[in-house]
């Protein structure tokens, strides 16, 4: 039976993992920031050192732009320092490594969806303190997989909740219809995950639902599919902040060229997410 540990358990990616994943067909070990702090490395070397798994999936993380932006120092010593900490582990007990990371890697003035070919150029701290931790994962380890994806929502705080609580709370909002992206249900790319732990295949890999959309249909949908179209109006508005549309769309290239199931369509894969859990928290 594999030995699995799941950091930042508790989020999104991991949750969704956690769910997934089947206790009779895996060890599963989940830690969070108060089990072992990944930018600690005693605390991390210790526990690998003691339950020695097979596979090590990194979902911890500093995923609040924000706060990143505030405070850039937490945003490395999390997303790089931290994911240096995993990653020196993992390979010391020859584990294989699942790096999640972000289309904030690239800059968003493309005209087409990136693939793995492109070249990164982050712009937000986010994004370059997570390509520091790519950078880490490619040079410390052996075994690894690392997971780009996007607009991820699922059991937690994101985008989705932060529309369905405007409910009954305010009459209209505005969104901006000048930025695009993939919204990525956890579940989904979760099936994706599942498939690295199973599979001994390794690299870097674009993984998000199909299709695009601006952060104004992303809205209207999840408003559509909970019957609350009529309850909370939705005004299209230009990001203040971009003088031009930003696009940041990820194209799975390296999933299809290897012949590995991509995640579902992004209307489907919200419909059944919003259909199970009702969306909010
Ligand atoms: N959310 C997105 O849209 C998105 C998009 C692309 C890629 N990703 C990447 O996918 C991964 C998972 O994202 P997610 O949406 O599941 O994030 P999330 O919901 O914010 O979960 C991250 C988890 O990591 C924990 N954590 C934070 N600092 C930690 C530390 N020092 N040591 C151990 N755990 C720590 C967090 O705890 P607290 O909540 O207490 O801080 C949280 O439980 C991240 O690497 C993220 O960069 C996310």
């Amino acid at each position: 039976m594999l030995k699995v540990w799941i950091t930042g358990a508790e989020g999104h990616v991991g949750s969704a993992l956690c769910e997934l994943l089947d206790s009779t067909e895996y060890q599963i070990l989940t830690t969070d920031i108060n089990e072992v702090d990944i930018t600690d490395s005693e605390k991390v070397n210790h526990y690998i050192n003691f339950n020695r798994p097979d596979v090590v999936i990194n979902c911890a993380g500093l995923t609040n732009l924000d706060e990143c932006e505030k405070d850039v120092d937490m945003a490395y010593k999390v997303n790089a320092i931290g994911v240096r900490n995993v990653a020196m582990a993992a390979e010391s007990v020859r584990a294989k490594l699942i790096q999640l990371s972000t289309d904030d890697v690239f800059d968003a003035k493309s005209e087409k969806p990136y693939n793995e070919f492109d070249k990164t150029h982050p712009r937000t701290v986010y994004g370059k303190s997570k390509e520091a931790g790519e950078k880490f994962v490619t040079q410390l380890c052996k075994k690894f997989v690392i997971l780009r994806s996007s607009w991820i929502y699922g059991i937690g705080r994101d985008f989705v909740d932060e529309v369905l609580r405007k409910i009954g709370v305010e009459k209209s909002i505005n969104v901006p219809n000048n930025r695009y992206g993939v919204p990525t249900s956890a579940k989904e790319l979760a099936k994706v995950v599942k498939y690295f732990i199973d599979n001994d295949e390794y690299g870097l890999y674009h993984a998000v639902c199909k299709g695009s959309c601006s952060r104004y249909e992303f809205a209207k949908a999840i408003l559509e599919y909970t019957g609350n179209s009529g309850k909370l109006e939705v005004h299209p508005v230009l990001s203040s902040d971009t003088s031009r549309p930003e696009y940041c769309v990820l194209d799975n290239m390296m999933l299809r060229l290897s012949g590995i199931e991509e995640p579902a369509e992004w209307r489907g894969a919200l419909k059944e997410y919003l259909e199970e859990t009702g969306g909010l928290e």
